[in-house]
């Protein structure tokens, strides 16, 4: 089988980027045939009231301009249903996610393309993927009460049928940078290439 991987970037920051040059160090030891990357610190559009209407006119009913307004949407979709396994970088900013990394969410639930609504609740549409999920912090720990970066992280995966997830926490770096970083390098060394358990 031959691996896809979507490389996802959310930090800001390029020189000093922990989630930068650990996410690398993921990319390293799944391996990859081919990689997309997703730079995130170039900005995304954020939603507004043409994308919505242009989202929720049936697509058979789609004018041109809702097809070109949805056509960056509809390209980061097709990034994610390419990849099998996608790698997300994402920096805690102010307790949560990157606002970049929230609109690149917001592009990609999309009803009807990645998720879907049942009489049973949300189904999510992008199934046998696997999301490995790479996350710095200055001192809020991963996991706690104002962790509000993760469990969104996770459920969004879950949302669009990608419950696959590992959270590589480099977590707390105001104290012992250098042990923590060491000690979750070890853990990315152990990974490996595996096709999503779903
Ligand atoms: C705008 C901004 C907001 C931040 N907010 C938080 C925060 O709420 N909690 C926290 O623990 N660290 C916070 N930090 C620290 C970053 O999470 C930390 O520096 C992390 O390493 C950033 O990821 P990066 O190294 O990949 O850029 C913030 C940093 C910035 C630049």
């Amino acid at each position: 089988m031959t691996h896809t991987v979507l490389n996802i970037q959310a930090s800001a920051r390029h020189d000093g980027s922990v989630t930068r040059q650990l996410s690398e160090k993921v990319l390293a030891s799944i391996g990859a045939d081919t990689t997309i990357t997703r730079d995130l610190s170039e900005g995304l559009p954020l939603l507004n009231a043409a994308w919505i209407d242009a989202n929720f006119t049936p697509s058979d009913d789609r004018t041109d301009a809702h097809r070109e307004t949805l056509a960056l949407s509809d390209g980061l979709v097709d990034e994610i249903s390419r990849a099998d396994t996608l790698v997300i970088g994402s920096p805690v900013y102010n307790f949560s996610v990157a606002a970049v990394l929230k609109a690149w969410i917001d592009q990609i639930c999309r009803i009807g393309v990645t998720f879907k609504y049942t009489p049973d609740g949300p189904v999510g549409l992008l199934t046998g993927k696997r999301a490995i999920i790479v996350v710095a912090s200055g001192g809020t720990p991963v996991g706690s009460d104002i962790d509000y970066a993760t469990d969104f992280l996770r459920h969004i995966m879950g949302f669009i049928g990608i419950t696959d997830v590992s959270i590589i926490a480099a977590d707390a770096l105001g104290n012992d940078a250098e042990a923590k970083i060491a000690a979750v390098q070890n853990e990315i060394e152990n990974l490996t290439f595996e096709e999503a358990d779903q």
